[in-house]
């Protein structure tokens, strides 16, 4: 997608209205601006007018005080939108905001160009389904160039990451993943350098090890790097994302079709990490950011770590395996461990982790979790809402460590029947000795069906939350 500024937008234009006075700064007859203000019954709004068989849409969205509920209600009026436009097969419109408020031009833009995603590639038929809208022009006193910039790259970034997690992996192995990654990288301005399965063994990364043990294909640990010149922060921050390219359960096999059939998506984590480095380089945001993706498949295969295998851990620690499906903290246990090289300001892990954390709030929001502290959490949550991915905290109490004991290793890799997003939060929490915090994306990285500009499948959940906090604190 195109989107320009410029003096008179071009294509079908959109008319976006937060006040029906502004009505009058439309072209609309006054019969049609009757008929306009019939329809809108103080929720958002959308109706065509032709103007010379040309349609012409206006766009109602009433606002409320809480600037963020506007935010959203402005990105789901552009869902909207966007549906109305691929329907007629529109492929150029031009948009003038009539409040020429920067950030809901950029809400609405965001809502539209997001809905617009599709995953066409094994479709023989793509062509056809393909939506008709390439270019946007927004008139210049509703937005300004650098807010197009970030909205563009961002939205690039979701798609990119969308798509690594809708590519099934038969194509996806870990080892495509890291290839994928370093594509990323050049396109987007960051470096990427991968250990294959020789340098994983070299270095002890037993958590990984163990878990591609049932696997035919070599295990990979990518590092991504943003370190631009004029950098603010002299620690980096680090973010983690679980790679897992499909997720069986391995010998303590998911049942299928029920548990198995979106375990492609168990990458979701490294897409956000990757989708974020994108952004940093793209916008060469002055802080210095490490990514650090392990990725595997977790497989029964003939040789797979089994349930009561102790495993000796990167970090030196023993774990007793009880369940070869919590394979996740076995491999973002070592990554953790590797990021003390970095001492690191703080690091925030991304994992589809448990199905306890999406039972527990479902596709609304993220868990958290860590020993961030209040002053960094405030903040990732206040961003969160403000880009609506939300975040939900939940406790770190040593009770739950507890549950995580075990008789003859230093901890084993699962807890009791309840309480599982924070015993996989605890059993973490052991590899880390910096500030840190723990996203479980289970809930929100894999959608059945679209809903408003979450397309169907992957969603790229949590990519616009930490670039949003990391372009936020360069600011400063
Ligand atoms: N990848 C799954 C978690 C998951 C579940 C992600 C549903 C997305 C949707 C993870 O590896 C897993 O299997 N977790 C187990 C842990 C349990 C065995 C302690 C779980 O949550 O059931
Ligand atoms: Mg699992
Ligand atoms: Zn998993």
């Amino acid at each position: 997608m195109n989107i320009q500024i410029q003096k008179n937008p071009k294509g079908d234009l959109v008319h976006l209205l937060t006040d029906l006075t502004q009505l009058a700064q439309t072209d609309l007859l006054k019969e049609e601006v009757e008929q306009f203000e019939n329809g809108v019954k103080n929720k958002i709004y959308q109706q065509v007018f032709f103007r010379n068989h040309r349609p012409e849409w206006l766009v109602y969205v009433p606002c409320i005080e809480d600037e963020d509920a506007n935010f959203e209600a402005f990105r789901k009026a552009g869902a909207a939108l966007f549906k109305a436009l691929k329907q007629y097969k529109i492929s150029e419109i031009g948009l003038i905001n009539q409040d020429k408020h920067e950030q809901h031009t950029y809400c609405f833009l965001e809502g539209l160009i997001l809905s617009s995603y599709q995953f066409l590639k094994y479709r023989s038929d793509a062509k056809a389904l393909q939506h008709d809208l390439k270019n946007i022009s927004v008139e210049k006193e509703s937005t300004n160039a650098k807010s197009i910039a970030k909205l563009s790259t961002i939205c690039k970034a979701v798609f990119l990451a969308r798509t690594l997690v809708n590519e099934p992996s038969n194509f996806l192995t870990a080892t495509q993943l890291s290839e994928e990654v370093k594509a990323m990288g050049k396109e987007g301005m960051f470096k990427v350098s991968v250990y294959g399965q020789a340098k994983i063994e070299q270095l002890g990364m037993g958590g990984i090890l163990a878990v591609n043990k049932g696997s035919t294909e070599p295990a990979t640990f990518t590092i991504l790097e943003h370190k631009p010149a004029k950098a603010k922060n002299s620690k980096p921050i680090v973010l983690v994302g679980k790679g897992v390219v499909y997720d069986t359960g391995g010998l303590s096999l998911k049942p299928t079709p029920n548990s198995m059939d979106k375990m492609k998506s168990d990458m979701s984590g490294a897409a956000l990490v990757a989708g974020v480095l994108y952004i940093l380089g793209s916008l060469d945001i002055p802080l210095h950011v490490i990514g650090l993706i392990p990725a595997t498949d977790n497989r029964p295969g003939g040789n797979a770590y089994t349930p009561g295998d102790v495993i000796k851990m990167y970090s030196g620690h023993t774990v007793e395996v009880l369940n070869t499906d919590a394979e996740g903290r076995m491999l973002l246990a070592d990554a953790l461990h590797f990021a003390k090289k970095y001492q690191p300001e703080f690091v925030a892990d991304f994992a589809t982790l448990t199905g306890a954390a999406a039972n527990a709030i479902g596709d609304v929001a993220m868990v958290a979790m860590g020993n961030i502290g209040d002053y960094y959490m405030k903040k990732f949550k206040k961003i969160g809402k403000s880009v609506n991915e939300k975040i939900v905290e939940l406790p770190l109490w040593e009770e739950y460590g507890e549950m995580i004991k075990s008789e003859i290793a230093d901890m084993k890799n699962i807890g009791g029947p309840v309480g599982g997003a924070i015993t996989a939060g605890k059993f973490l929490e052991k590899y880390t000795d910096y500030p840190w915090v723990h996203f479980d994306i289970a809930g929100v990285s894999f959608r059945d069906s679209a809903k408003h500009y979450l397309s169907a499948g992957g969603t790229g959940y949590g990519i616009r939350m930490m670039a949003e906090y990391l372009i936020k604190m360069s600011e400063k």
